[in-house]
């Protein structure tokens, strides 16, 4: 598919996905972020695709919803085209993991598209922040839950309601991101932990990932339960019995997803 906003690359199982609106600073307008979906559901059913990589530029992961194109609406258009309620939902139902690589500004819809990756790993010039309140609005995106269950209420509430940024180094003291490399490592880093993920079995990354997941929506005991009968599931798979066997046999595993 042709894309006009985002740069789309599937290479050694891994699909790199370049948000480019530069003139805007990747401002998510309805086309980007219907043509990110649409990117992510194909890289989810493509065989060939085991982990997706999302970034920005060096200046801007995303600047956030496209204030331009929000400015005139309308209550009544915004609750009758349910703006970005459609993209939350399909991003949280992509199974394959998702690293955010974020360089530059992850601001409003921008933070929180990246909290809805699996994971982030921040360029040091990394700044994230939820400033809606500076246009009179709110995040709408998970910038008052996903980032209250990351950096806790203090912090959560600071930028919701000051605006202010948060750095790379604090993001990673706060829990917000994985960790932070250089700004020039920022592609080399992400696409050597992507090329990690895909060297293992999809069926056992999947299931991690579902498992974490759940962690957000349930009690831990119930939590608990889910993952012991998730890890019980896995030995149903062949990837158990190669990843065992290859252990012992001191070689590395040759995982077919089975
Ligand atoms: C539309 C944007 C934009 C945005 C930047 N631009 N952010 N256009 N929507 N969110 C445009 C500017 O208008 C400008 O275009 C160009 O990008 C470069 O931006 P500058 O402001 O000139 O750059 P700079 O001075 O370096 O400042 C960078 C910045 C600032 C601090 C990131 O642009 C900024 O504050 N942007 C808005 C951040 C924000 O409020 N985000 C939350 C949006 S609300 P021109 O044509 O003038 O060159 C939101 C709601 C989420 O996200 C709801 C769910 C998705």
């Amino acid at each position: 598919m042709a894309y006009e906003t985002i740069i789309v690359d599937v290479e050694d199982h891994i699909c790199l996905i370049k948000l480019n609106r530069p003139d805007a600073l990747n401002a998510l307008n309805q086309q980007l972020l219907g043509e990110l979906m649409t990117a992510l559901e194909e890289a989810d059913a493509n065989d060939s695709v085991r982990c997706i990589v999302l970034t920005g530029s060096e200046k801007a992961f995303a600047a956030g919803a496209d204030i331009k194109e929000m400015s005139t609406m309308s209550f009544a258009e915004v609750n009758s085209v349910n703006l970005f309620a459609d993209a939350n939902v399909r991003i949280m139902q992509i199974r394959k993991p998702i690293i955010a690589a974020v360089s530059g500004y992850a601001l409003g819809g921008g933070c929180e598209i990246a909290m809805a990756c699996d994971f982030i790993i921040a360029a040091d010039n990394a700044k994230f922040g939820q400033p809606e309140i500076n246009l009179g609005v709110i995040a709408g995106m998970g910038g008052s839950q996903r980032l209250t269950l990351a950096v806790g209420k203090s912090k959560a509430m600071d930028m919701n309601l000051t605006g202010r940024f948060m750095d790379a180094e604090e993001a990673d003291r706060s829990g917000l991101v994985s960790r932070v490399v250089p700004a020039k490592k920022l592609m080399e880093e992400t696409m050597s932990a992507a090329n990690k993920i895909a060297e293992k079995s999809l069926i056992a990354a999947r299931t991690a990932k579902e498992a974490v997941n759940r962690s957000f929506e349930v009690p831990l005991t119930e939590g608990l339960l889910v993952e012991r009968r998730l890890f019980h599931s896995l030995f149903a798979t062949e990837d158990q019995n190669e990843g065992m066997e290859a252990f012992l046999e001191k070689r590395e595993a040759q995982f077919r997803d089975r």
